[in-house]
């Protein structure tokens, strides 16, 4: 029989992000690879965390450091092997958790076979799996739309005189998922892994995946500014979110609907109204379709209490929602938001309604690493002037004190920080204060109490100086949130004077025995979870 709803692993769990070149390297390569996150698992079943996501470990040619996929069914020899994926699969299973994997039907590498075919001649049968046009006037673009690297969206194909398109680089052309064969590929490639037993996708650029069928120009961007990424002096209207779209995100669901409580994650970077579209009709879509609110946001109270109050709000009935952090194309948390709010950033993410999707090393308060122009792997800041290199957020996670912070036994493929002595895994442990143990103690009270976990959310007015709400369950205790997101010491001051409760946990200190209630101070960079007094 089918769980409760509210038992899905998916929406009770917590999430866990891993780079996969830079989590643990098993043979000495400096890349970080499957049997490495396989020795790692047991810190993962520590920290207390369900589910992992596992970034592309398909066979690539790493122009985009994987996502570009030359074989959908296979692992690339970087990664390891098939048989090691497998074993991946059991370890995370034997230890109650999942694994989720990155997907990627937008486009595939130039290497793969169905490019191959696709470019030998404009008659292939292959031809109509990408998408080919041909020059306008004068040898011009078929249209105006810019690839998000930077320059035209259209690369030229001398052999067979056309033009094909490309988002991201290049050697990324875009599949054609109009066609019902590549549709049908992209399908049997998921049930492929679905057979093997992963438990679901996170797919990659899914508003993407469809383009205006007239392929019209894009409009100017009035709000451009030159400082922007170059692809920002167009509005995408034509080349992204498009109605069709949602047919093919209902179209994966139905096969991962044929197995049982899989997940679909939706990578979305658009305006709320648009991301909750992505449940699709009756909750067909994506089960998560991904809320990037606060990777975006400024980190002040009324910007991130408004969102988080429309974003409440826009939800279709029977929708969950996420929240995330970071992860790998964003730059670190704590490089944006600054280190003395690392507590407070971890107890919103873990307490908010909805699944928390931490990104490897945010909880030991890695920052991004500066990586010398000569030592950068990232194509997005080798190639433009305006996009920043994601590479000083991808750096390899910090075990230990020891050489390349145990991570390595060679050369690790991008630069630690000298501060990973300092921080790392061990020494986190080792310290009760630690962000890792907060991190922890956290995680194991968002498991155990039902109300942090799948109850329902209500703001609580205040002044406007610090972030509070409640987060209240059916017969369970609730609690009550109260974040001071601001490096100076503020008061509580609740419109409801009434509301109050036992101090459970703060960032900072003990409370010892004190009630949080109107007038009480929190310190600066202080967050407080409170037992509600009526509960
Ligand atoms: C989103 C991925 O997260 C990013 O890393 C990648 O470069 C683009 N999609 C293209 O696949």
């Amino acid at each position: 029989m089918a769980k409760a709803t509210q038992d899905l692993w998916w929406k009770s769990g917590i999430i866990y992000e891993v780079y996969a070149r830079s989590f643990q390297d098993s043979n000495g390569d400096g890349i970080g690879d499957i049997r490495g996150l396989i020795q790692r698992l047991d810190y993962l079943q520590w920290l207390g965390v369900n589910a992992v996501w596992l970034t592309p470990v398909y066979p690539s040619p790493m122009k985009d450091l994987g996502y570009d996929i030359s074989d959908y069914t296979g692992i690339d020899p970087v990664f390891g092997k098939l048989n090691d994926f497998e074993e991946l699969l059991n370890e995370v299973h034997s230890r109650g958790m999942k694994l989720v994997v990155d997907f990627i039907p937008n486009h595939s590498s130039d290497h793969h076979p169905w490019f191959q075919e696709s470019r030998s001649s404009k008659d292939n049968p292959k031809r109509n799996w990408y998408i080919w046009k041909d020059a306008g006037p004068d040898g011009a673009e078929p249209n105006n739309w810019l690839s998000v690297l930077g320059g035209p969206a259209w690369a030229w194909d001398k052999h067979t005189g056309q033009y094909y398109y490309h988002t991201f680089l290049k050697e990324q052309p875009e599949l054609n998922l109009r066609n019902p064969d590549v549709l049908k590929a992209m399908l049997e490639a998921m049930r492929f892994w679905l057979d093997k037993g992963v438990d679901g996708f996170r797919v990659d650029v899914m508003w993407y995946l469809i383009k205006d069928e007239k392929f019209r120009d894009n409009p100017v961007n009035p709000d451009y500014k030159p400082d922007m990424p170059s692809s920002e002096q167009l509005i995408q209207a034509y080349s992204s979110n498009q109605p069709g779209v949602h047919d093919i995100v209902r179209q994966f669901r139905k096969l991962l609907d044929e197995y049982s409580e899989k997940v679909m994650i939706g990578e979305l970077y658009l305006s709320i109204n648009k991301i909750v579209d992505y449940y699709g009709a009756n909750n067909g879509g994506a089960h998560l379709p991904g809320n990037h609110q606060l990777l975006l946001l400024p980190w002040e109270v009324k910007k991130v209490a408004a969102a988080i109050d429309k974003y409440e709000a826009a939800l279709p009935d029977g929708a969950w929602p996420n929240w995330v952090i970071g992860n790998h194309d964003q730059p670190r948390v704590l490089s944006r938001i600054g280190r003395g709010q690392a507590k407070v950033a971890a107890m919103l993410l873990l307490s908010l309604r909805g699944t928390p999707i931490m990104y490897y090393g945010d909880e030991i308060g890695m920052e991004n690493v500066e990586i010398p122009r000569e030592e950068q792997k990232d194509p997005q800041g080798l190639l433009m002037e305006n996009n920043k290199s994601r590479d000083p957020q991808r750096t390899p996670m910090q075990w230990d004190a020891s050489e390349n912070a145990g991570f390595t036994t060679g050369k690790p493929w991008l630069r630690l920080p000298k501060s990973f002595e300092q921080q790392n895994v061990e020494a986190q442990k080792k310290d009760p204060h630690s962000l890792l143990n907060f991190y922890r103690q956290l995680i194991q009270l968002r498991q155990k109490e039902p109300a942090l976990m799948m109850g329902d959310y209500y703001p609580v007015l205040t002044d406007g100086k610090l972030l509070a709400y409640i987060r209240r369950g059916k017969g369970s205790t609730s609690f009550l949130l109260v974040l001071n997101m601001t490096d100076k010491a503020v008061d509580f001051k609740p419109k409801d004077r009434g509301i109050r409760g036992r101090v459970v946990l703060s960032t900072n200190r003990d409370w010892e025995e004190q009630e949080l209630e109107t007038g009480s101070r929190l310190e600066a960079n202080e967050g407080v979870l409170a037992r509600l007094a009526d509960t």
